[in-house]
């Protein structure tokens, strides 16, 4: 497999590997600022980003505010020389004041997802941060590709396509799930994609790149997704098992114990489908069983907490503070893989080989 540098627009990526973004907690300055070190794209998560704040339950918004600048300092500190992005999920209430936030502190790149980031151009305004929606299938990258096309006169500088072995909320429906989990099915699919990609860039006469990810964990799954035509692979789950990341090690126990029987399909209050290691908590929602949450931090658009099974926000604080139980353990579908704790540099060397 031959390696090359990333390029979006004026930026340069010595190694194309893009750490995804992880919420709650799991993605912050550490590992983000330990990827952008080794080379790749470091990417913190904004979401509920100040939950170690003091004010965090009665002032969410501001702690959050405060948080994404503390975080992007940490992995500005680490790597000065880095490309740093932020995830900001579409479907989090607040969305315009985190994305201005994150732009302010300094930001390289805003990935966005959970919803598709439809008004992100006015939003980021004259700024010349990176703008790279998530997209699954051919009909959503379609979708945004003309709105921005037509609204802004302008395309992604990124395109990240996130595939049905991902981790956390995935964006497809039970059914697509289904038909995309037989081996190569979705491949057919990012063929489309990558065709849309393909005529756009003719339109606008401009270059757009494009990350794969969902379900790389090792060297030829790499290669596989190169293959195909992308320029980047977009990773997590191989992260979380790292000494830099910024969860519990108790969460990260939870990945090194999982067997593959342990990982499964789970509903999230949000009404997207997600993936998650089973638990005690999960067992618990599954089996019909309402989960008491604490006082609403009204954290997304489509939450009406007289009506949800758990709070989400609830269910990732568990996890990030490492009471799992307790919590939501988001994973992609190998995480039950991962054998011990490595670094972020042994686990970009096994993706995508050895650097001099
Ligand atoms: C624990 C965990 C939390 C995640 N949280 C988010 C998130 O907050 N926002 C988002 O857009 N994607 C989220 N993702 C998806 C990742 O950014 C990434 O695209 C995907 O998991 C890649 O697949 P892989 O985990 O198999 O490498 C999460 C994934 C994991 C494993």
């Amino acid at each position: 497999m031959s390696i090359h540098p990333l390029k979006i627009g004026n930026i340069e990526v010595s190694v194309p590997v893009i750490q995804g973004g992880m919420g709650v907690g799991i993605s912050l300055g550490s590992l983000a600022g330990a990827v952008a070190k080794e080379g790749g794209i470091g990417v913190i998560s904004a979401a509920q980003i100040g939950f170690r704040e003091p004010d965090f339950d009665t002032n969410t918004k501001e702690a959050n505010l405060r948080a994404i600048k503390k975080e992007y300092e940490k992995a500005r500190a680490m790597a000065p020389e880095g490309i740093i992005g932020f995830n900001l999920m579409v479907a989090m209430r607040h969305y315009e004041a985190y994305v201005s936030a994150a732009i302010d502190a300094g930001a390289d790149i805003i990935i966005s997802g959970a919803g598709l980031p439809m008004d992100l151009p006015k939003i980021a305004g004259g700024s010349d941060v990176k703008l790279a929606p998530i997209v699954s299938t051919e009909k959503s990258a379609r979708v945004i590709l003309k709105y921005w096309g037509k609204k802004y006169r302008r395309m992604p500088d990124l395109l990240v396509i996130e595939g049905p072995k991902a981790g956390g909320h995935l964006g497809f429906t039970k059914e697509q799930l289904a038909e995309y989990g037989s081996e190569g099915t979705y491949e057919q699919e990012v063929g489309k994609i990558l065709k849309a990609v393909r005529q756009y860039e003719e339109q606008f006469v401009c270059r757009i790149p494009t990350a794969l990810g969902g379900g790389i964990e090792n060297r030829s799954q790499a290669a596989r997704a190169f293959s195909l035509g992308v320029d980047a692979i977009q990773v997590a789950t191989r992260f979380v098992t790292t000494e830099e990341c910024d969860a519990d090690i108790r969460y990260k126990e939870a990945y090194l114990h999982a067997d593959e029987a342990d990982i499964a399909i789970v509903k999230s209050p949000v009404g997207m489908p997600g993936r998650a290691i089973m638990n005690p908590f999960m067992k618990k929602v599954m089996a019909g069983e309402q989960i008491p949450h604490s006082p609403c931090h009204r954290c997304l658009h489509q939450c009406d907490p007289a009506e949800i099974p758990y709070c989400i926000t609830d269910a990732l604080i568990h996890a990030a503070k490492g009471e799992t139980d307790e919590a939501l353990l988001f994973c992609g579908a190998y995480a039950y893989k991962a054998e011990r704790l490595e670094t972020v540099k042994e686990v970009i060397d096994s993706l995508i080989g050895e650097r001099v």
